[in-house]
């Protein structure tokens, strides 16, 4: 047997990820009869979907008047226009039922006194159709919403037989020459064996890639893999340039600290104990969107109004809640506060930093999770046998900025709406075109080039200069000037990449193979993003540009659709935003300028 034989796997779909998405793609195939396969890289509850914090957006009403047309218009407003309304309707109506789903299978809200789950206030979620008051509308499980999720849909999953294979690394797509999905390789980490799985559907559920930046509040496991396969099978990621800064992680970790804290209270403050965000937001303050309250606190640094030694921080404030709301509703973002900070909330402000956070770009789809290119002068044309849910892909319902808890809701909507159109369009057990070894054959080579790299760099060089490429140059303001620096560190990055050095050879629990793959699977994202970035000439929701400081319609409402080559150069091309609804129950809403 050759080192390199794979084990070959048939299922009708096999889903890559195990995350909230992933999750709830596999147990609606598996529900809908089809044999369903899903490889995760780590054990599935520890997915980063464990680490969401505040909550799940759904307009039940519990706890203040709620309308799914009301978080239609705050998810568009939030978007920055950029988002596909029918998407958007698509996710806002479908979400309480979500949410009703997750509750039914045991998910342990937190609950009012009547009872009813618990709601709390989110940034940019406002009753009206934006006129307000404040919506209470982000369903929470105290903070720590996001592990009681994972844990409520492992336990579905494995209850309606999903197949797991954990700790498999997934490699590559399997493409045929009609450009149809048929698949995906990996490789098993306890015992260095390939696996080839062939599937009438594989749908990608590997989520975000934060660690292409320096300080991220993502896991180390946030590498994209499944953006990266889909860029070396030569089909493009969408709005890659729309990188979520979080306005509260920890100064110095990273660490979340979920807006839930400021829903439920907190505010920030500069060095003048002022609470500035009444000057850029007057009217929602503290929870305005992400995007605004991230840039008003770098302007306050900037501005020298920043707090610490070196002025480079900014306060948030939970101490004057009550002890008991601090313990029941916030205990998580307590305790982080307490290990990573050293500050105990109920008497000094935590310090924080706005950090990279969430991907709004990634793998384009439809609204059922299948994967689009353009092709042919057809600007959503499917490409057969491949989907895409949560992070990973790019619906998209968050175009230029994602509201905080649209996040969970995606997950679980949009994986039961893979699941959904799977059942509709696979047929149990129906026999599959045998995969060739010359279909795999390119996965192997790669896999076999990076084990045994042999230059003299080691990976986590050359992703500490990524890494700080892309905080320094892809930051939250930016010019064209920085981002063209940006973009010439990433070309020079290419250019040092058969330096790499892999001193591990083996196949068993190789964690420098591991982390050698997962770099090269980042650093193709982070050349689409600098590009993307450095394309657009406009400022639209957490893209803002010093140099083009307005929103531009007229140029700019439509999607980057970005491709990278193995030497890192990236082609640029664009897709019309859907610039109508799903249905006739709610109206295009139409652009305006957007305050808070
Ligand atoms: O702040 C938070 O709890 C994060 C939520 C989200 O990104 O949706």
């Amino acid at each position: 047997m050759s080192e390199y034989e794979f084990i070959d796997h048939t299922y009708d779909v096999v889903v890559v990820g195990a995350g909230g998405s992933g999750l709830r793609a596999a147990l609606g195939a598996a529900q809908a009869g089809l044999r369903t396969a899903c490889i995760s890289k780590v054990f599935p509850t520890r997915s980063h979907t464990v680490a969401a914090q505040g909550g799940i957006a759904a307009s039940l009403g519990n706890m203040s008047p709620d309308d799914w047309r009301w978080h239609m218009y705050d998810t568009v407003k939030g978007s920055d226009w950029l988002g596909d309304q029918d998407s958007i309707e698509y996710l806002c109506k479908n979400a309480p039922a979500a949410v009703y789903e997750l509750e039914h299978w045991g998910m342990p809200f937190s609950r009012t006194d009547q009872g009813e789950i618990y709601q709390r206030p989110f940034g940019g979620m406002m009753q009206n159709m934006g006129q307000g008051p404040e919506a209470q509308r982000t369903c929470a499980a105290a903070d720590r919403t996001g592990h009681a999720m994972l844990h409520t849909l492992y336990g579905q999953a494995l209850k309606n037989d999903t197949e797991f294979f954990i700790e498999y690394f997934a490699l590559d797509l399997i493409m045929d020459d009609e450009g149809v999905c048929r698949g995906v390789t990996a490789w098993k980490l306890d015992d260095g064996t390939l696996h080839r799985f062939t599937a009438q559907k594989t749908i990608l559920a590997t989520g975000g890639y934060g660690r292409a930046f320096f300080s991220c509040t993502s896991a180390h496991t946030c590498t994209g893999d499944g953006n990266a396969m889909v860029l070396r099978a030569g089909l493009p990621l969408q709005d890659m340039e729309f990188v979520q800064f979080h306005p509260t992680g920890i100064y110095g970790a990273g660490c979340l600290i979920t807006e839930g804290s400021r829903g439920e209270g907190g505010y920030l403050t500069n060095s003048e104990g002022e609470r500035f965000m009444e000057r850029y937001a007057p009217s929602a303050k503290d929870l305005a969107s992400r995007d605004v309250v991230s840039r008003a606190m770098t302007v306050e640094i900037r501005e020298g109004r920043g707090v610490g030694p070196e002025k480079d921080h900014i306060y948030l404030h939970l101490e004057h809640l009550p002890a008991e709301t601090l313990a029941s509703r916030l205990p998580g973002i307590s305790e982080t506060a307490r290990i990573f900070a050293g500050v105990d909330v109920t008497k000094e402000p935590i310090p924080v930093l706005p950090t990279v956070h969430y991907n709004m770009g990634g793998i384009p789809t439809n609204f059922h999770g299948e994967v689009l290119t353009k092709k042919g002068g057809d600007p959503d044309s499917v490409v057969p046998g491949l989907m895409a849910v949560g992070e990973a892909a790019c619906v998209s319902v968050h175009g230029a900025n994602r509201l905080g808890s649209n996040s969970l809701i995606d997950l679980v909507v949009f994986g039961r709406a893979a699941g959904l159109r799977c059942g509709e369009s696979v047929e149990a057990g129906a026999s599959q075109p045998a995969v060739t070894d010359e279909m795999t054959a390119s996965h192997v080579a790669r896999f076999d080039r990076l084990r045994h790299a042999s230059g003299d760099m080691n990976v986590a060089d050359l992703r500490l200069e990524m890494q700080k490429a892309m905080q320094n140059n892809c930051a939250v303001f930016r010019t064209g000037e920085v981002l063209d620096e940006g973009v010439a560190s990433i070309e020079s990055l290419y250019d040092k990449l058969p330096s790499l050095n892999v001193e591990d050879r083996t196949l068993i629990w190789n964690t420098d193979l591991l982390e050698a793959l997962e770099f090269d699977n980042l650093i193709g994202q982070a050349a689409v993003t600098v590009n993307s970035a450095a394309n657009r000439k406009e400022s639209r929701g957490a893209h803002a540009r010093e140099d083009f400081s307005d929103r531009d319609d007229s140029e700019w409402m439509k999607h980057t659709l970005a491709w990278v080559d193995a030497a890192g150069q990236v082609s640029i091309d664009y897709r019309p935003v859907h610039e109508y609804t799903m249905s006739n129950e709610i109206e295009y809403i139409q652009p305006k300028q957007r305050v808070y």
